[in-house]
């Protein structure tokens, strides 16, 4: 089986620091993988690496069974791979919808993509207006994106994500400054809106961690430290020493 993401010895330097050290990973295609730490343990800097934001030190990174270390984030994007950011990135002076007609236009072969901006297109109409319902902003398709509610706007950083037609998504702290009550829903609107997808997820809330992911990845000083179900992982006693705690363990 090809697994929709591999990482082999994947590491990062920055000058003499070391932020990321030898990763390996293996997601499989559909999975929901989520991938925990401590702050500074080097969760974001691993999904730029993934996302080409970054350049690998060393390692190898695969996306569907191509190789795309070190290539450019457009080209892995096209290759259907996309990413939420830890802080929202919607912009902000576009209504909702032409958000994601942005996102859905971005997925267009280049040729495509000019002649359906200059002519418009029914089919990244529709593409925008069917993610729009899907992550819950069907009535705020005209509103400014920076007029939204801060919830609203991640649902449409999410729905960017999905509008570009990738199937394996990377989330950032989805829930990141959110209220409880919010950041159920928000979990609630990625389990319905990335069904069938390949998810791997940056999280603190390790309700949402244990309620939602089908493996656990710990990364503790740029090194993965156990990788496992979620009962595995609460059983595991290194990743509670290291991050989890007794207070987590129900
Ligand atoms: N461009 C950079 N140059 C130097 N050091 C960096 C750079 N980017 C990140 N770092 C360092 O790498 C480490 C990992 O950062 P990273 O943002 O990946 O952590 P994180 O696990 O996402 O943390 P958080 O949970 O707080 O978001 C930190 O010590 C950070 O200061
Ligand atoms: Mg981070």
């Amino acid at each position: 089986m090809t697994h929709a993401l591999v990482l082999q010895g994947v590491e990062k330097r920055f000058g003499a620091t070391q932020v990321v050290c030898g990763v390996d990973l293996a997601i499989e295609a559909g999975e929901r993988h989520a991938l925990i730490g401590p702050n500074g343990a080097g969760k974001s800097t691993l999904f730029q690496l993934i996302a080409g934001a970054l350049a690998p030190s060393a390692g190898r990174i695969a996306l569907n069974g191509r190789d795309i270390t070190g290539r450019a984030p457009y080209a892995i994007s096209r290759l259907g791979l996309a990413r939420s950011f830890q802080t929202t990135s919607v912009f902000p002076r576009l209504n909702a919808c032409d958000n994601l007609r942005c996102a859905a236009l971005s997925a267009e072969p280049r040729g495509a993509r000019w002649r359906h901006l200059l002519l418009g297109s029914r089919a990244v109409d529709e593409r925008a207006r069917s993610v729009l319902e899907a992550v819950g902003l069907a009535a705020c398709g005209d509103t400014l994106a920076g007029a939204l509610s801060y919830a609203q706007q991640r649902a449409l950083d999410l729905g960017m994500a999905l509008a570009s037609g990738a199937h394996t998504l990377l989330l950032d702290e989805p829930t990141a400054g959110m209220s409880r009550d919010e950041a159920r829903e928000a979990l609630a609107l990625i389990r319905v809106a990335t069904a069938g997808k390949t998810v791997v997820m940056v999280e603190h809330d390790m309700d949402a961690v244990f309620g939602l992911a089908d493996r656990i990845s710990v990364l503790v000083g740029g090194r993965i430290i156990a990788t496992g179900t979620p009962d595995a992982i609460r059983a595991n006693s290194a990743v509670r020493a290291a991050y989890l705690g007794p207070e987590t363990l129900r």
